[in-house]
């Protein structure tokens, strides 16, 4: 699916940064970022010029492609990993850093990649996340149709229990991105660190 919406020649969710993650970038300690589920590179790129090293995954070939050539537009050095986070090696301490922008994973998935997270990250490192909650099933105006693949704050407190979290909200706000976010969407925010 995602492979077939990235080929059309626009960037389906635009090549601006998510506004989450722009307002809220610098809480993230200067170094290497890991960015889940990529995409095209809008938000690699935003982090890449803001002075971050970043490594980007996604399991869309097309996508990365697109993110590639966004990537030398921009003039920015990013490493692109084409891979499924459900076998992803996230590392042992290695992510000043985790950044993960509308990545919709079966909830099975996404605990066992969870699990992963405080591991992979530095001390003092940041998990920063926006995603849709259950809400946005009556918006329509993004994301898909299954709840299993929503967050809410309750299901990241409990799934990221060892981070500290230093913003955690849901909220409804205009999610104006490309052709696929498309308006006032139903949200989960959360900005947490690992203090250890
Ligand atoms: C809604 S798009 C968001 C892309 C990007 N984060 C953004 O905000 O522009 C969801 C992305 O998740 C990726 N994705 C979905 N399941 C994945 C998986 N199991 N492993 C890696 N990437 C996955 C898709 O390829 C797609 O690029």
């Amino acid at each position: 699916m995602w492979d077939e919406r990235y080929s059309a020649a626009e960037y389906a969710y635009g090549t601006t940064a998510n506004d989450f993650l722009a307002a809220n970038a610098s809480c993230i300690p200067k170094g290497k970022i890991l960015s889940l589920a990529e995409g095209e590179g809008r938000n690699a790129v935003f982090l890449a010029l803001q002075g971050y090293s970043v490594t980007a995954v996604d399991a869309s070939i097309v996508g990365l492609n697109k993110a590639r050539k966004l990537a030398e537009e921009n003039d920015v050095a990013i490493e692109f990993i084409h891979a499924d986070l459900s076998d992803y090696d996230l590392g042992i301490n290695q992510w000043h850093g985790i950044v993960s922008i509308f990545c919709p994973l079966p909830s099975l998935m996404r605990k066992q990649l969870y699990k992963k997270v405080a591991t992979a990250l530095k001390s003092n490192g940041v998990f920063l996340l926006e995603a849709y909650t259950p809400n946005q099933l009556k918006h329509g105006t993004g994301g898909g149709k299954s709840i299993d693949l929503m967050q809410t704050k309750v299901s990241l407190t409990s799934e990221l229990s060892n981070l500290e979290f230093e913003h955690l909200l849901e909220l409804e706000r205009d999610v104006i991105e490309g052709k696929y976010h498309t308006g006032i969407g139903a949200v989960v925010q959360a900005i947490a660190r690992k203090i250890t």
